[in-house]
């Protein structure tokens, strides 16, 4: 939920970590601290808000001098954000600084224990007790107390410690921390956007795992103090990926992107016209043993899931449900060695999703993990991954991150529906070739709505608005309606159409825009149905419709109008005008697209 960075180097450490919150800043952005080591001392400055305001604050970090330090950007979960509950934390002895992403469980019980041992605490977070329980395990050996301290710490955490004296540690349970190997100087961060405009070479760090940093090396040790060899990994992105490139916002870059995610994603699983995945196979046996599909993962990746669940029960005919992975994780589910979990994360560090994985592998699921950042924590606990090759997502809206979960769910479906012997050769054929034709048809979605900013300037008055649909298109309202919301603060709500009348409609009138997606061809008169029935209610409809469907046009208000796929891709066309859509309305209303208020982008807590 936060983000962390770190750095040991022979120049000046603030300038570098302040650039490194910046590029973490959509991971939390309540407040923001640095604490830098000269040697002798430890500097630090924190305050409530954007990195701008620290940066601003310290003229880019001049004002602090130290070549080895920490630094923090906030989502808040213990304590109000304000300046001092703002990260750094430090010990009262001034001699340890720390930074953490994460939660510590029993942090009421440590400070408890800590205060009758005589230490006051300045802030609400858990946090603090971290820098205190270092000065009390303090005896000449900083290394030593941050073993000790961390094990007397349960939850999540990844934390970043900076003592007096110029020495820099970091601590990794459950919450992503990555080592970057620079030369003459060294990194570390929540995600490999801080690192990579410094370097490529970086070292996963595991649960348990801790690591002192030097300007010349990196040094990881065990939950024993044992030093282990840990394997230098390539970061396959580049600065670029994680910059803006001209755009005004990451949203914007990121729903442009797109149709190269999307090619990314498939193109290399398709070899000689045949669907292959490089880390996941399974044998007939191991097949035809499976029963049922639990999908799991929160937000936009459950909506994902969502439309997975439609084109795998259709091309496959095993039953698949989507579960919340809030719920699953608590529910005691039904599952056995015969259920496959598909487990859908674009950060892979979602606490939820990874502890729902977690309660279902312990009760014998087989897992597949579809994630999109490589190393992380729900790629190394899963039976298979199959990688959604998006590139770094920074905007906190998900846009790419979710057009290729469902373009992954798409692929797995043929290739299970084909491996189950369940798919003529030419149909299977068929959806290869229209796979193949995505990149261009999501192109297309956005280069027909070129226009859509004057769609949302007409309609962004608006402070009710249902989302409906059929089918596949009610599996897109649902991600057309969080889009919406989540940016834009207006209140809006997917339901299925059919379902409206049974209670819902009541809450239509003049003054509710309904917006209708009419794609799923079956129902298309169903759906028209529906559109009669809200106007009679007085709504504004806009429609979300097929190229070419003239008979939309004399139902709807306003169209929006979207290539023609093979009927079971239609929804990563359909998202993509909606998330265009979302973003103008959002732009209208002024509000910090990229920042949405209350929100981070990996959501490592509970
Ligand atoms: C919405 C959004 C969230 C995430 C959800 C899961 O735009 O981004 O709903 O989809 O928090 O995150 P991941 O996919 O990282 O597990």
């Amino acid at each position: 939920m936060c983000g962390i960075v770190g750095f040991a180097g022979t120049r000046e450490a603030a300038p570098v970590l302040i650039d490194g919150l910046r590029r973490l800043e959509y991971r939390g952005y309540d407040s923001a601290g640095v604490a830098v080591s000269d040697g002798a001392a430890i500097n630090v400055a924190k305050v409530k808000g954007y990195v701008k305001n620290l940066s601003d604050m310290t003229h880019d970090g001049a004002d602090i001098r130290g070549r080895i330090g920490v630094g923090h950007t906030r989502w808040a979960t213990h304590g109000a954000p304000n300046d001092v509950n703002a990260h750094p934390h430090m010990s009262s002895d001034g001699r340890f600084a720390v930074v953490h992403n994460g939660i510590i469980e029993n942090y009421a019980l440590l400070r408890q224990e800590l205060t009758k041992n005589g230490y006051t605490f300045a802030s609400d977070t858990d946090t603090e007790v971290v820098a205190h329980l270092l000065e009390m395990y303090y005896d000449g050996d900083a290394r030593r107390a941050v073993m000790k301290a961390a094990s007397r710490l349960e939850g999540s955490y990844s934390l970043g410690v900076i003592c007096a004296d110029g020495r820099l540690f970091a601590v990794r349970e459950q919450s992503p921390l990555i080592l970057g190997l620079g030369v003459g100087e060294n990194y570390f961060a929540s995600d490999v956007a801080a690192l990579v405009p410094h370097t490529k070479n970086v070292i996963y760090l595991d649960d348990g795992e801790f690591a002192e940093l030097t300007p010349d090396a990196i040094t990881v040790y065990d939950v024993r103090g044992r030093a282990v060899e840990k394997p230098v990994s390539k970061v396959a992105w580049d600065v670029e990926a994680a910059e803006k490139g001209g755009y005004e916002h990451f949203m914007l870059k990121e729903i442009m992107e797109q149709p190269a995610c999307f090619k990314a994603t498939v193109e290399p699983r398709i070899k000689d016209g045949r669907i292959e995945f490089e880390n996941f196979d399974l044998t007939d046996e191991e097949l035809h043993d499976i029963n049922r599909i639990i999908i799991t993962a929160c937000g936009s990746a459950g909506y994902a899931g969502q439309v997975g669940r439609y084109v795998i029960e259709e091309l496959c005919r095993v039953p698949v449900s989507v579960e919340l992975a809030s719920e699953l994780r608590y529910r005691n589910p039904i599952i056995d060695r015969h259920t496959l979990l598909v487990v859908i994360s674009q950060s892979g560090e979602t606490a939820d999703t990874i502890a729902a994985l977690r309660e279902c592998k312990a009760r014998g699921a087989r897992v597949l993990a579809i994630v999109n950042v490589v190393g992380s924590t729900i790629a190394k606990l899963a039976d298979h991954v199959i990688y959604t090759w998006a590139g770094p997502e920074i905007a906190v809206a998900t846009t790419k991150g979710y057009t290729t979960q469902a373009a992954v769910l798409d692929m797995l479906a043929i290739w299970l529906a084909d491996r189950l012997g369940l798919m003529e050769k030419e149909r299977y054929d068929a959806l290869v070739e229209a796979l193949h034709a995505m990149p261009g048809q999501i192109q297309r979605a956005i280069d027909l709505n070129r226009g859509i900013h004057r769609l949302a300037k007409k309609l962004c008055k608006y402070n009710d608005i249902y989302f409906i649909g059929r089918n596949l298109d009610y599996a897109v309202c649902m991600e057309g309606a969080l889009k919406l919301k989540e940016i834009s603060y207006i209140f809006a709500e997917a339901y299925a159409a059919g379902e409206l009348k049974h209670g819902t409609i009541a809450l239509v009138e003049q003054g509710s825009l309904v917006v209708t997606l009419a794609c799923y061809e079956p129902l298309f008169d169903k759906t028209m149905s529906n559109i009669e029935e809200v106007k009679a209610r007085g709504a504004e409809v806009l429609a979300v419709a097929l190229e070419g469907n003239r008979k939309i046009l004399s139902k709807a208000d306003d169209v929006i109008f979207v290539p023609r796929t093979d009927p079971l891709f239609n929804p990563i066309a359909q998202i993509v005008p909606l998330q265009l859509f979302a973003y103008y309305v959002a732009k209208e209303r002024g509000c910090d697209i990229d920042k949405p208020k209350n929100l981070a982008k990996s959501v490592t807590v509970e």
